[in-house]
């Protein structure tokens, strides 16, 4: 492993800068434009499915720790799994605050299945693995949140303050978890492949359940 190098730094520069556009207008979950009444459906619509992917994200740490070789990495992921665990309660204590049931999420089989493959992926390289997970999908859902805190000031505010101050600072966290991967382990042109490849199996996968997800946010909303 090498440590400051400015090719594979450029590299992860580059593939950021190609993540974010991805993202761009794809993030179909809140409709900024939509009536406050529907616009408030989608967003607890976001925290029940919050609590499911909360808690699918410890569980998805766990299985991935015994397969993280990487010491320096490795060392990283108990404070996430910590993290993702408490983000489930955080979100499960506010939902009920609100009178909802914070267990009603029930899965789609695309955001399952994203979860399950990701688990099933646990064996792919280090590099892979958290080019997916961290890098890719952490960023995108600090982003998300992002999002959904500027939408969510105007309509439930002590939400978005929860979001803002209690889940958010740890999820930019975990996706600078999945940054120091790539500066450590994608080194060599083939590395830099698989993990661009990664990052974009991953974002194919997130972008296909956050369709199926609006879709079924405004129907039962
Ligand atoms: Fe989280
Ligand atoms: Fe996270």
């Amino acid at each position: 492993m090498r440590r400051g190098d400015p090719d594979v730094e450029r590299f992860v520069k580059e593939l950021a800068g190609e993540n974010r556009a991805f993202w761009a207008s794809r993030d179909v979950r809140l409709d900024p434009d939509a009536p406050p009444e529907l616009l408030l459906a989608q967003i607890r619509y976001r925290m029940r499915q919050g609590v499911y992917n909360e808690l699918r994200s410890a569980e998805l740490i766990a299985a991935w720790i015994p397969y993280v070789r990487e010491r320096e990495l490795r060392d990283l992921l108990p404070r996430q799994l910590d993290d993702e665990q408490r983000h489930y309660q955080l979100l499960r204590k506010r939902l009920l605050e609100l009178g909802e049931a914070p267990d009603a999420y029930e899965a789609l089989p695309e955001w399952v299945d994203l979860f399950d493959w990701l688990v099933a992926c646990r064996s792919r390289p280090t590099l892979e693995k958290l080019a997916m997970f961290q890098f890719a999908g952490e960023t995108q859902s600090c982003e998300g949140f992002e999002t959904l805190i500027r939408l969510a000031e105007g309509l439930d505010a002590e939400t978005a303050h929860l979001y803002r101050t209690r889940i958010l600072p740890d999820e930019y966290r975990h996706a600078a978890i999945g940054r120091q991967a790539l500066l450590l382990l994608a080194d060599t042109p083939e590395a830099q492949r698989r993990a661009r490849d990664a990052c974009r199996e991953m974002n194919a996968r997130i972008f296909a359940a956050y369709r199926a997800h609006r879709t079924r946010a405004d129907r039962v909303s």
